[in-house]
């Protein structure tokens, strides 16, 4: 899959290729702040190849590079949940330090947002940010995503107790 947006940025599937580049933006606390504990800090080569075996050249691979004109700067992708929960996924992204605050995010969850709805058998797709992750909050805001609650001391992220806010975006 292909999906341009405006800036040279573009969101295509992982390739084996993307391994340095995926290194050098990944590689950043800033960053494993707010994601589970599978995207650590160091992000070391070990990691970097762990998750391109499971990605790259994968067609059932739901998880999608974001690139500045064709280089791997970010990541997006979603897991489709199971049983009665089928019908939902939870949608994750993150950029590379040096690319934040120039709206890419946002144009990059609005329309992989829109893709998924018209791809996949879902109805309804959720994010779970830490209350301290503004930026994040921002994006979904204006994608779209409505806050639906608060999920009180469900996370603990380096060695701190964190609320979750829950955002969903119905199709
Ligand atoms: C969250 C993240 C993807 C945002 O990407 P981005 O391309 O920089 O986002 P955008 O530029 O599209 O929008 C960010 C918004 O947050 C705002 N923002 C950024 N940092 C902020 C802060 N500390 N406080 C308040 N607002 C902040 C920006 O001003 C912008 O809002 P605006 O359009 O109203 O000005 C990026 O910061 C990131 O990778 N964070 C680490 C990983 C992560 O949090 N993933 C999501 C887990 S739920």
């Amino acid at each position: 899959m292909e999906i341009k947006l405006e800036n040279a940025i573009s969101i295509r599937n992982w390739e084996f290729s993307d391994l340095t580049s995926l290194i050098n933006n990944a590689n950043n606390e800033n960053i494993s702040a707010f994601m589970r504990d599978a995207f650590p800090y160091p992000y070391t080569q070990t990691e970097g190849l762990k998750w391109l075996y499971e990605v790259a050249n994968n067609e059932n691979s739901t998880h999608f590079a974001i690139c500045e004109n064709d280089k791997a700067i970010g990541g997006i992708g979603i897991i489709i949940q199971d049983d009665v929960y089928r019908l939902t996924a939870e949608i994750g992204y993150w950029l590379g330090y040096s690319y934040w605050g120039k709206k890419i995010m946002t144009q990059a969850v609005n329309e992989f947002s829109q893709y998924c709805f018209n791809t996949y058998n879902i109805i309804r797709l959720e994010a779970k940010v830490y209350e301290p992750n503004i930026a994040s909050q921002k994006v979904l805001q204006k994608c779209n995503y409505v806050q639906e609650g608060i999920l009180k001391n469900n996370v603990i992220k380096n060695g701190k107790i964190l609320n979750s806010l829950l955002f969903a975006r119905l199709k």
